[in-house]
This record gives structure tokens, sequence and C-alpha cells, in this order.
């Protein structure tokens, strides 16, 4: 924090060597140090100014994903880093508590930048739900897990050979970059900020005793009440926000189980929680969550529509780095189609909060509900999402849509819209 009350945060992008599997060392990147990165923690109101630097060969971005800011903040494609130079963008933290992430955005080498390991979570904290309870201790009852596949040959080395369709999927799966992983419980109740930072890869994630679990967050925020489950979703760039219950002494998986929707998913082990002989006692979560209004759209709300079709396009035509494909009112509350033609895909916006109306004419579960940057497109499905834009007007920097399996973004299924 410097004098004028600014928060300062210093990244600086690296290749290092990390211990994946044991005596094998892996060449991997990181932000200040050799394999992901500190997770970013601000407080709505904050300024914060954030000094990136590149120290690796090559040029990248870093990309605040989820964050509201100008887009000229955004770490998006136009805002390369030569290797060598540094990044200076600062904004002030407007919008309500969240579990964000960062990574690179390079046009066309995405998935290769975050796969080698650059990837760090960006919390934001609300003094109006702060009062709320939830538990909050970093890293004792409230704990991120970053969830990432990769493929790692014999020697340790991370392979990059993307397969056909989805890219770098692979069937090691690390959390936080950790493999075959423990926690040890020692709190009742723990939340948990799941995010899903594969390239590719989603996750269908229950504990392995079926017990059911409660949601209170997804991407862009609180849910306004808890949604019970007992199994969650996760395509590549999502968020939850859950709180599971532990009894002592006891000993239960976090796992991945496969889905029906045409990506490679096996059954994975993800976690493994071993509770404490004695817990702490949490509280139980409150009914009521965020004090956020839903986002809804008025009647009469501008529409428009998006085909995405093969790997690469979304209405028939692939990004390009100068071209805008849409022009939106600052402050807008507008209706978006995303219509899928063809396997699954997902779809981000960056900037907004989005709150998911239906999925071929149907509700979302209640979990899904929730306000949201990125959500999943089944095969030859169309969702309907009502998308809050913010007051950063700029008619020359534009903000991204995409595909958030990162292959398909960086072969061109992503546009560019500007805030006027
Ligand atoms: Cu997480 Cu445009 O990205
Ligand atoms: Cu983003
Ligand atoms: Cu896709």
């Amino acid at each position: 924090v410097s004098a004028d009350g600014t928060k300062q945060f210093s990244l600086t992008m690296q290749a290092g060597r990390t211990a994946i599997l044991p005596g094998k060392p892996t060449a991997t990147w990181g932000f200040n140090g050799a394999f992901l990165g500190p997770t970013v923690r601000v407080a709505r109101g904050d300024r914060v100014v954030m000094r990136v630097q590149n120290n690796l060969g090559e040029a990248s971005t870093v990309h605040w994903h989820g964050m509201r800011l100008p887009a000229a903040m955004d770490g998006g494609p136009h805002q390369m880093i030569a290797p060598g130079a540094s990044w200076t963008p600062h904004w002030t933290i407007d919008q309500p508590a969240a579990t964000s992430w960062y990574h690179p955005h390079p046009h066309g080498s995405t998935a290769l930048h975050v796969y080698r390991g650059l990837a760090g979570l960006f919390l934001v904290d609300d003094p109006e739900t702060t009062g709320l309870g939830l538990p909050s201790t970093y890293g004792v009852d409230d704990v991120p897990l970053i969830l990432q596949d990769k493929i790692l040959d014999a020697d340790g080395a991370l392979s990059e050979n993307p397969k056909p369709t989805w890219g770098l999927i692979g069937s090691q799966i690390l959390v936080n970059g950790v493999y075959d992983p423990y926690f040890e419980v020692t709190t009742t109740s723990v939340r948990l900020r799941i995010l899903n930072g594969s390239n590719a890869r989603m996750y269908n994630v229950e504990f392995a005793d079926r017990r059911r679990f409660t949601v209170i967050g997804t991407d862009a925020g609180l849910l306004s009440a808890p949604a019970v489950v007992d199994r969650v979703q996760l395509s590549p760039g999502e968020r939850l926000e859950i709180v599971a219950e532990f009894a002592p002494r006891e000993q239960v998986v976090l796992r991945s189980v496969a889905g029906d929707n045409g990506i490679d998913e096996g059954e994975h082990q993800l976690l493994k929680f071993v509770a404490a002989e004695q817990l702490k006692p949490g509280k139980p979560v409150p009914q009521r969550l965020a004090g956020t209004p839903r986002i809804e759209a008025t009647a009469g709300a501008h529409e428009r529509r998006f085909r995405l079709s093969g790997s690469d396009e979304i209405n028939g035509r692939e990004m390009d780095m100068t071209r805008i494909d849409e022009v939106v009112p600052a402050g807008a509350t507008e209706i978006w189609h995303v219509q899928n033609t063809v396997y699954a895909h997902n779809f981000h916006i960056h900037e907004v909060a989005f709150r998911v109306l239906d999925v071929n004419g149907k509700q979302p579960p209640a979990y899904l509900q929730g306000p949201k940057d990125t959500v999943f497109v089944p095969g030859k499905s169309t969702v309907r999402l009502a998308v809050q834009f913010g007051h950063h007007t700029d008619p020359t920097a534009p903000y991204m849509y995409h595909c958030h399996i990162l292959r398909h973004e960086d072969k061109g299924m992503m546009g560019q819209f500007v805030i006027v």
C-alpha cells in the first residue's frame, strides 16, 4: 500500500522448474515463482496498480478474468508485453465480492502460456458480504482449488502436442499445481473456491460418498440464496464457491466423474480431505447471501446473436484483431443468444456480469443462476444471457468474447466489442 492508499502488486512472468512428479522436475512458467501465481486479494473500493514484468523469452499479456475495468487495462490481446518489458495497468475495484483470476491472453498463444503454468486467483472482498459469517480464513477454511490437467511424459516434461478437437487435454490432474494432493481439514465447514483453470477439460465435481454441499457463489459473485447439490459442473474459466461439511477423523475424496458432454471427461480424483481429531465448529450458511440485485433485462432490451461453428468461428468469421464486431452502449443490459451448432463449447465475455436466462428454453439449475462471466454451451444448444455492461467507455480499445476452450480461442472463436 503506497502513501496515497493505492494498493500495488508486482507480478513477474518467469520460467522455472517444478517438482510435479517425484524426482522429475518439469520446466514450467509462473508469476513470481516457477509455477502458477500468487493469489491477489483486493477489496471493493481499492485503487490498485499492477506492475507486470515479462521475463519470458516471448511476448505475452495478463488478462484479469472477471474484473470490471477499462478496456485498456484488461490485458487482452492488444496489451502485449514484450520480453523484458513491463506493463502497469491501474483501476478502482468496483464490483461485488468474487473469485476471479488472471492469465495470459496473447492471440494465438493463450493455450500454451496458460498450460505452461501462468495463472493465479484474484479475489475481491466486499465489506457488504464480510458480515455474512462465511468461512474466510484463507488456507484454513477458505481454500482455493485451481483445477488443471496436464500431459506429463515419462521424464516429467509437459507435452505440448495438442489433440485434434480439444487441444491440450491431459489425464494428470493437478490442484494448485500439486499432483495427488490432500488437505488437512481443521474446521467443520470449509469453503472451497474452485476454478477450472484447464485448457479444455470439463469437471463434474462431487464427493466420492455423494454427500451434499452448498453452492454459495458463481463466477462474478455470491448467489442470492445458497443452493444445495451433490454435483457441480465447471467448464474452462468457470468458478464456483461451495461450502462443505466435515466430521472429525473422516476422510473423503473430491473427484470428477465422467460426463456426457462429448469432451473427454474420465473419472479423476481431485483432492483427498483428511479431517483432524477435533474440528473447530463453523457457522451455518445464511439463507440470504448477496445483496446485489439479480441481473434483469427489461422488455425491449437490445438482443444480439452469436453462432458458434466448427472450432474457430463466431457468426461465420474468425477473430480479426482489426475488426470491431459489436458496439455496446455504456451501462446497457442486453440479451445475448449464443447458439452452438456443433459439439461442446463455452462462452466468456470480458468486463461484464451476466445471468443465464435459459439453456434450450429451460432455466439452468439454481446453482448456475448467480452472476457469471463464463457459461458452458452444450453441443447443438442455445444459451440466452442477460448481460450487464459497465460504464468504462473507450471507442478504440475493445474487450473480447470467446470460447474459453483455449485452442478454440486461439484458432479464432473470439470477437471484439467496444463500450461507448
Ligand atoms: Cu479468461 Cu478472454 O479470458
Ligand atoms: Cu476474461
Ligand atoms: Cu470451443
